[in-house]
């Protein structure tokens, strides 16, 4: 603004400088220059015009602030407010560099209304003001370059990203947001957000009198565990941290950084004490909401009292009790619930068994805990907890560590999904109740199911008497769910006979038609299924390849008739990969069955599949660094298909190294769909009695609990995506000291060293940016919990963008053989093949799992 203080320009120069002036905002206010507001009031804008600085009144206020505010978009959102407590009545307030050096804002009878207040030690008075496109207006000194002064550390109602949030545990210092008054008042108003000092890090709304309103849950390095919903990918979008370890005053900081710079994103403390998260939509021009808190009844502070869960699908009102409490007063929840059966403890008496914990699944963790997070094992977490009277509780949280509760659980919430998991200190004989009722649940469950066995089993049996009939080409009487359209069948000497429309329990689906290939052709193709033509074996049958008459190659999977085995697996791939196109989905060309015979016919690939390649000492070297990410880009496209693009969901369920085929340019494509189910729109998880997968590849739920979901196939890609990089099978290593090739990739990946991972023989070509990432990657994928691992989009996402700021994994439990657990009773049934636990065996791998 120096065309206010120059008075003795000529009048050419004074056009010219006038014209200079309004065709470039400044960013910046040097000593003895000024900001004035006034009817030219200009304000300093950033270098890329992202945010200005400069005097306004809110609404319909006549009072004059100055703050910051958004600048190249239409709703230019107040973010931060300098003198939010002393309005400048009329149009004369004056910002400007004072002698002294500070920031200071005066009204029309020069005096300061707002200061940045810093009192120096040093002479160098010489400073600057600048607004960055950050958001941030820092106060510099010249000379040094030092920052004296910044907004972003007196923030007001706006966590903008880059700022940084900081917290002493030990003084208890927080930098709190806080809410204006009313909607045209900035001034301070009720409520507040910040980081809470006191045990695990979270986030707190705080209202009146420093009331909790609502808190995120503690952070475990990755996520806010009360926030179930903070998927990975947002998660991973926002890039969420907190500063670890603290700094030398002993505070720590939460901060974020969106991957996408371009997207403008803020929390803001409303003044009725909602906290709300908003995004920019350059569509609709708008700020939109994308998160806010408390959202439902139950994210308000203890909702429930003390012991009380609050869940909003409880069948009688929100509130509950935990197991073993009732309510203290019928009516009124927020006086809590109480223990129904003191715990030994507490009773004096011997004759009374130890104390146990009732496990609470998936929920939002209690407040104040005491922290004992250097316990590195869940058993000496528990043992703590025994022994102290005091405790009700006790957690062992990955990222966190032990977690105890040492009074009353407060703000207990029951989530749908996500969450965690709560050990609650019961008298025994209130858990010895449950315990009977769990076996007989069990064993009614065990009876139910072998009955069913039984009763299929007749079923199909007498179905298959009845279906010899049909032998004429063409026709299946066996497969109910393919009908065969006689209509459409012609002439049965040349390749097509007819087509057939695919049925889902009676439903025609909407697809493409299948071509169905003669048995004669089929025969003729592939030289009467000779030996030599033989390319493999599938799971359940050889696979041969066949010239048809005109040239073109194929695969032929057969099933035998005769064993009956496969022949659901066998309807579901014709049923789901008749439907899928995808450059990475190996293509299924048609079909055949003719009287005990059933037939696949796929396009023919001639690379085989990836195995071949991979775990060959002589081919290894083939395929370099630049093939194999291509390789893994093009499954994880294809998975995402599956996952997410196709019409259908499909979840693969057995995806592995030797049903990803290789074509002659050695795109990978994605086959084997025997196992494969289709989703619902928004289902999902399903659970299945039978397990069926190759073990090594199966995820912990899934070979556990029969549990399958997207996220079961995520698991299996970050195994496959260990093996193509290191060129070693996930079992092969078995017995050495890491127990798998997921716990030496953590080794080595805990140590700074992942690179001695990668295959040796590619070790010297390969792109080491590329394939750290990768393994990062993977080791996001073959984490324990389902929520935490990303979902395909993630994975691809992280893949091909080159962001510093991936979400840190958790140590993968499931195959160490560390962990004394009844996993590996199970999982240490060796084996890379195929393997199907039948229902009975997966009922009793539940119970051995519990
Ligand atoms: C405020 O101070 C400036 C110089 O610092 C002076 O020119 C101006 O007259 C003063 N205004 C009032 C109202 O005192
Ligand atoms: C400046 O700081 C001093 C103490 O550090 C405080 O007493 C005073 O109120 C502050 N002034 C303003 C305008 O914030
Ligand atoms: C803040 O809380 C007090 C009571 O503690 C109440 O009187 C006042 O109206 C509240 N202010 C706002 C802006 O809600
Ligand atoms: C808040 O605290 C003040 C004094 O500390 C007290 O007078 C007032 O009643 C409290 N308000 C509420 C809502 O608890
Ligand atoms: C606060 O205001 C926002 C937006 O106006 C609204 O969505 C939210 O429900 C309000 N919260 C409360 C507690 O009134
Ligand atoms: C932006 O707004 C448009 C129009 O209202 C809407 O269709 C679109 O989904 C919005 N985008 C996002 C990312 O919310
Ligand atoms: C519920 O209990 C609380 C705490 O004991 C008490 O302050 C409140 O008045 C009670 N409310 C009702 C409706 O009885
Ligand atoms: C527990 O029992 C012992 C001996 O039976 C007695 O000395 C002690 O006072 C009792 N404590 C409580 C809290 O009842
Ligand atoms: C039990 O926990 C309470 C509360 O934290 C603590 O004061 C007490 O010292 C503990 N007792 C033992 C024996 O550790």
């Amino acid at each position: 603004m120096r065309i206010f203080r120059k008075t003795l320009v000529s009048f050419p120069l004074f056009i010219f400088l006038f014209l200079y002036e309004s065709s470039t905002a400044q960013d910046t206010i040097r000593r003895g220059g000024f900001l004035r507001d006034g009817s030219t009031h200009k304000p300093l804008v950033s270098p890329q015009k992202t945010f200005e600085l400069g005097f306004f009144s809110p609404g319909s206020s006549p009072g004059r602030y100055l703050g910051i505010w958004y600048g190249n978009i239409e709703d230019k959102a107040v973010v931060w407010v300098a003198n939010r407590e002393n309005p400048i009545s009329d149009r004369s307030g004056v910002l400007t560099i004072s002698n002294d050096g500070n920031l200071v804002l005066l009204n029309g009878q020069n005096i300061t209304v707002w200061s940045s207040n810093i009192t120096s030690t040093n002479n160098d008075n010489n400073r600057v003001g600048s607004i960055l496109d950050t958001g941030n207006f820092e106060l510099i000194e010249v000379s040094s370059e030092r920052v004296i002064w910044e907004s972003f550390n007196h923030p007001t109602d706006t966590f903008l990203p880059h700022m940084r949030v900081r917290v002493n545990p030990q003084t208890g210092d927080n930098l709190a947001f806080v809410s204006w008054r009313s909607e045209n008042d900035p001034s301070p108003g009720n409520f507040s957000l910040g980081v809470d000092p006191s045990g695990a890090p979270e986030i707190v709304l705080w209202g009146r009198n420093n009331t909790r309103r609502w808190r995120s849950g503690q952070w475990n390095s990755a996520i806010f565990t009360g926030i179930p919903n903070m998927a990975l990918l947002t998660n991973y979008l926002y890039g969420f941290k907190l500063s670890s370890p603290p700094d030398e005053t002993g505070s720590v900081y939460f901060t974020y950084v969106p991957s996408d710079p371009s997207v403008l994103l803020r929390f803001k403390v409303l003044h009725n004490g909602t906290e709300e998260e908003l995004r920019w939509n350059e569509t609709s021009k708008r700020w939109t909401k994308f998160q806010a808190a408390p959202e439902s009844e139950c994210d308000k502070y203890n909702r429930c009292g003390s012991f009380g869960i609050c869940d909003m699908r409880g069948d009688n009102g929100i509130c509950s009790c935990v197991k073993g409490y009732e309510p203290v007063s019928l009516g009124n929840w927020s006086r809590g619930c109480r223990r129904r059966t003191p715990l030994r403890c507490e009773r004096n008496v011997s004759n009374v068994g130890e104390d146990e914990f009732l496990t609470l699944k998936s929920v939002k963790l209690p407040d104040f805990e005491t922290p004992e997070h250097s316990l590195a094992d869940p058993e000496d977490c528990k043992d703590r907890c025994l022994k102290n009277c005091s405790c009700t509780a006790f957690t062992f949280v990955n990222g966190i560590g032990c977690m105890i509760w040492n009074q009353d659980l407060v703000d207990l919430q029951q989530f749908e999904a996500g969450g965690s998991s709560l050990h609650v200190r019961l008298a025994d004989s209130e858990i010895g109740e449950s315990k009977k009722t769990k076996i007989v649940v069990i064993v009614a469950v065990l009876v139910g199911v072998l009955l069913l066995g039984i009763f299929a089993l007749l079923l199909w049996r007498c179905k298959r008497k009845k279906d010899v009939s049909g032998t004429y080409c063409g026709h299946d009487a066996d497969t109910s769910v393919v009908v065969v359209d006689m209509t459409k069948a012609k002439d049965t000497t040349t390749a097509f006979t007819g087509s057939v429309d695919i049925m889902i329990e009676g439903k025609a689906v909407n697809t493409s038609e299948l071509p169905v290939f003669c048995l004669k052709v089929i025969v003729k193709a592939t030289n009467d299924f000779s030996r030599e033509n033989e390319l493999g074996r599938g799971g359940f049958g050889p696979v041969y390849k066949g010239v048809l008459e005109d040239g073109q190659e194929i695969a032929v999977k057969r099933l035998s008739g005769k064993s009956g085995q496969g022949v659901d697996e066998f309807k579901n791939e014709i049923i789901l990969i008749a439907k899928l196109q995808h450059r990475n989905l190996v293509r299924l060309l048609g079909c055949c069955f003719e009287g005990e015979e059933k037939m696949l016919v796929y396009e023919y690939m001639p690379n085989k599949s990836l195995d071949f390649f991979i775990f060959d000492e002589m081919k290894q070297e083939l395929v370099d660094w630049k093939l194999r990410f291509a390789i893994i880009e093009g499954i994880a496209r294809g998975l995402l298909y599956l996952h997410r693009d196709s019409r259908l969901r499909i979840i693969h369920r057995d995806l592995k190294v030797s049903n990803v085929l290789l074509d002659g340019e050695m795109n990978p494509k994605i086959s084997d769909f025997g196992m494969a189910r289709i989703f619902g729109g928004n289902q999902n998880e399903a659970n299945t009695v039978r397990v069926v997968g190759t073990y090594g590849y199966m995820s912990p739920e899934y070979a556990m609990e029969g549990l399958f979901s997207v996220k079961s196939d995520v698991y299996s890609f970050g195994v496959l995506l260990l093996e193509i990089i290191s060129g070693k099978r996930n079992t092969s290593l078995r017995a050495s000291e890491h127990g798998s090739l997921i716990g030496y990739a953590w080794f080595l990946y805990t140590h700074g060293r992942s690179e001695e991972l990668v295959d040796p023989k590619i070790r010297a070509t390969c792109n080491k940016r590329e394939a750290l990432r990768c393994i990062h990657v993977a080791m996001l994928c073959v984490q324990d919990s389902a929520a935490e691992r990303p979902n395909m989009a993630a994975v691809l996402l992280m893949l091909e963008s080159d962001t510093p700021t991936l979400p840190v994994p958790r140590q993968p439990t499931f195959t160490t053989s560390t962990r004394r657990n009844s996993m590996d009773v199970n999982f240490a049934l060796d084996s890379s093949q195929q393997y199907i636990v039948s229902s009975n065996e997966i009922t009793s791998t539940v119970v051995l799992g519990r």
